[in-house]
C-alpha cells in the first residue's frame, strides 16, 4: 500500500541577495495513514521549510527538485496552482509554528474559523451550521468560554490560545494529512496533552498521518511511531522512534540527545552541542553536511556521496560510520 505522504530526492533552493542557499538537500521521507512521523533536529536545520515545501508555501524565492512529492500516491508537482488549492486546507493541513502571525489579524478568530471549515468542508453548510461545528472543537480542545473567544481577534489573545485555535482550524477540515509544526511549543503542559490526544485520536482513530515538527523529544518519543533526523538541510537517520531515542545510530542523532533534557536526570548530564551549522550559502558545504562538526570524520566523508546504513529493516542511517 502506498504511502499518505511520500517524499523523495527534495531538494530546496532560496535565491537571496546575499546568495543561493542550499536549504534542503535529497530530502526523503514518508508518513503512513495512522501514522506520527517525528522530524527533530537542531533550529535551523530545515524542519519548516520542508513541511512549507509539501503546501507549496516557500515563497518566491524558492526553486524546488523533487522525484517526488506525493500524496495518497498522486504527484502533487504536476497540479496548477488552482487545482492545489483544493489540496491545501482540505486534504493537507499545516499547524504554523508561529501561530499569533498566521492568523488574520483583521478578522474575529470565530469567524475566520467559521470561513476556513466552509471553504474546505467537502459538504456544503450554512453559516450556522460552520459555527456550531466550530464551537464544537473549540470546546473539545479545552478552550474555556468558547462561545466569547469566538468574538476575540488574535491579537486578544495568548499565544497559547493562538495556537489551539490553529490545531481547530486544522482538525475541522478532517484533512488526511497534518503537519504540525512545533504545534505545543506555546502550551502549558497539560493543555501540551490535552492537544497531543486530540491530533492522536484524529490519527489512530481515523487515520490520519500526522507529521509531527517538533523540538520536544520527550512528546515526540511518548507519541510518534517514527523519527526523522535532519541536520543542515540533510536526513540524517529515520526510524522506529524507540530506535532512535534509545539507540541513535548517527553521530549527530548522538549529539543531539545528548544535548537535550528528555532522558537525563539532572543538568549535570547536559552535554552543548559542539560547532554550528554550515553556513548553506557555501558552494562547496562537504557531501554530508556534519562533516565539520563530527567526531568519526574521514575524508570520505567530505568528497563521497553518503551510504546509507540498515540496522534494521525499518531504521536507515545515512553515515559512512554509524554508531554499532
Ligand atoms: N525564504 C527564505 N530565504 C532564504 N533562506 C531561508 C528562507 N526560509 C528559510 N530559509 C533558511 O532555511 C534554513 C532552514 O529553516 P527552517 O525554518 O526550516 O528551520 P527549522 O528547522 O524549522 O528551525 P526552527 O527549529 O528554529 O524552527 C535556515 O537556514 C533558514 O535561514
Ligand atoms: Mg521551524
Amino acid at each position: 500500500m502506498t504511502a499518505m505522504l511520500e517524499i523523495d530526492n527534495l531538494t530546496l533552493e532560496f535565491e537571496t541577495p546575499a546568495g543561493r542557499v542550499h536549504a534542503l538537500d535529497n530530502v526523503g521521507l514518508s508518513v503512513d495513514r495512522g501514522e506520527c512521523v517525528a522530524l527533530v533536529g537542531e533550529s535551523g536545520s530545515g524542519k519548516s521549510i520542508t513541511g512549507m515545501a509539501i503546501m507549496r508555501l516557500n515563497g518566491p524565492n524558492a526553486r524546488i527538485r523533487a522525484s517526488r512529492i506525493a500524496l495518497d500516491g498522486t504527484d502533487l508537482q504536476g497540479l496548477t496552482d488552482k487545482a492545489f488549492q483544493t489540496i491545501r486546507g482540505r486534504r493537507v493541513a499545516m499547524i504554523f509554528q508561529n501561530a499569533k502571525s498566521a492568523l488574520n489579524p483583521l478578522r474575529k478568530v470565530g469567524d475566520t474559523l467559521t470561513d476556513i471549515l466552509r471553504a474546505h468542508a467537502p459538504e456544503r453548510l450554512s453559516r450556522r451550521d460552520a459555527r456550531a461545528r466550530v464551537l464544537d472543537m473549540l470546546e473539545m480542545i479545552g478552550i474555556r468560554e468558547a462561545e466569547d473567544r469566538m468574538y476575540a481577534y488574535p491579537a486578544e489573545l495568548s499565544g497559547g490560545m493562538c495556537q489551539r485555535i490553529m490545531i481547530a482550524a486544522a482538525l475541522l477540515c478532517e484533512p488526511e494529512l497534518i503537519i504540525a509544526d512545533e504545534p505545543t511549543s506555546a502550551l502549558d503542559v497539560t493543555t501540551q496533552v490535552k492537544v497531543m490526544d486530540l491530533l492522536m485520536s484524529a490519527c489512530r482513530e481515523r487515520g490520519v498521518a500526522v507529521l509531527f515538527i517538533t523540538h520536544d523529544l520527550a512528546l515526540a518519543s511518548a507519541y510518534c511511531d517514527r523519527a526523522v533526523v535532519m541536520h543542515a538541510g540533510q536526513m540524517l537517520e529515520d526510524g522506529p522512534a524507540e530506535e532512535v531515542f534509545v539507540h541513535p545510530r548517527h553521530p549527530y542523532s548522538r549529539m543531539l540527545l545528548d544535548s537535550m533534557p528528555y532522558g537525563k536526570e539532572s543538568a549535570a548530564d547536559l552535554k552543548p552541542m559542539g560547532g554550528n551549522l554550515p553556513d548553506l550559502r557555501r558552494d562547496d558545504l562537504p557531501a554530508c553536511r556534519f562533516a565539520e562538526r563530527c567526531s568519526r570524520v574521514q575524508d570520505c566523508c567530505r568528497t563521497q556521496s553518503i551510504p546509507e546504513a540498515r540496522p534494521s529493516e525499518a531504521h536507515a542511517v545515512r553515515c559512512f560510520f554509524p554508531h554499532d
